[in-house]
């Protein structure tokens, strides 16, 4: 093995980790080498790793408990439970229902009271252009809003749905009515701290259906808000995939877009292993996801 070594990638994030042979097991220095370039770039690149998926799982697991992604059965892979395809090639001699998984800026299974950690993907396959994936740093988008702002987001909580997963609209209507019935609307708070730096950022993305306590229209232009901030192009990077390229992210302080910019006849072939996060959510229970205003101007109506 050479000298590990870390190469800044973009202003925001992004750190290009060389030197490094991820197919065997890792030392107790790398691993700290790694961990510590993870939480100063949040996004890692190692390139030039063609693991099997039993080298990414065990590879991955370096880093913490795996996802065996239960609230996303379809999607596994069929010998390793541990891995989720995200591939536009054909499953069954169906086409693939992740192929155009991730169009909008998301974290991983935020839809659910255990939001991933971290992921792995793994690009095994791809057309000769596009398929870029951008990622942008939450602690940024939170630090840069005014106190006030800051300061009204700390004692909110988000309604995230699994519902609003772009594109899901196309998918099989039976697997998608389970995996509706897996994944209850849940509510998170939308500024968390970091439990390894400390430093707060925004749980956000654009499967939001509003703030608890709050109505649907007051919620949309404040969520548009902040989803537009989030994404503004300083605080993000965008990685062109080479087969080969492993990327591990914080989801705790980022999030995530696969751009549709390719050939959609090519093959687009990535496995991703999730780190299982701190239970962090909540589900709703019965309570109304967000308040309703028919309501709300009939109690008007019934006091005055
Ligand atoms: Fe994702």
């Amino acid at each position: 093995m050479g000298q590990l070594t870390v190469r800044q990638l973009g202003f925001a994030l992004g750190g290009e980790v060389t030197g490094i042979d991820l197919r065997g097991p890792l030392n107790d220095l790398a691993r700290r080498q790694v961990l510590e370039a993870w939480h100063k770039h949040l996004v890692l690149v190692f390139p030039g790793q063609d693991l099997s998926a039993a080298q990414q799982i065990a590879f991955s697991r370096n880093f913490g408990e795996l996802e065996d992604n239960e609230s996303l059965p379809y999607y596994r892979d069929p010998a390793h439970k541990e891995i989720l395809l995200v591939t536009n090639k054909p499953l069954g001699g169906k086409p693939s229902e992740t192929r155009n998984t991730g169009r909008n800026w998301h974290a991983d299974l935020t839809y659910t009271p255990r939001p991933a950690k971290g992921s792995l993907l793994l690009c095994k396959e791809k057309p000769a252009v596009g398929g870029d994936t951008m990622w942008a740093n939450l602690y940024l988008a939170y630090e840069t809003l005014s106190a006030t702002m800051r300061d009204f987001l700390d004692r909110l909580e988000a309604i995230h749905d699994f519902s609003l997963v772009k594109g899901i609209e196309k998918r099989d209507p039976e697997k998608v009515a389970e995996l509706r019935r897996l994944n209850p609307p849940v509510a998170h708070a939308v500024v968390k701290a970091h439990p390894e730096t400390g430093r707060k950022s925004l749980c956000l993305g654009q499967r939001i259906r509003g703030f608890v306590g709050m109505t649907e229209e007051e919620s949309a232009p404040i969520l548009a808000f902040l989803n537009e901030h989030a994404a503004s192009y300083e605080f993000t990077y965008r990685h062109r995939w080479s087969v080969g390229d492993i990327v591990m992210w914080d989801n705790r302080c980022t999030q995530h877009v696969a751009l549709p910019d390719f050939d959609q006849t090519r093959i687009r072939h990535m496995m991703r292993c999730s780190l299982l996060g701190d239970p962090s959510g909540r589900l709703l229970d019965g309570e109304p996801a967000v308040e309703d205003k028919e309501t709300l101007l009939q109690t008007l109506a019934a006091v005055s």
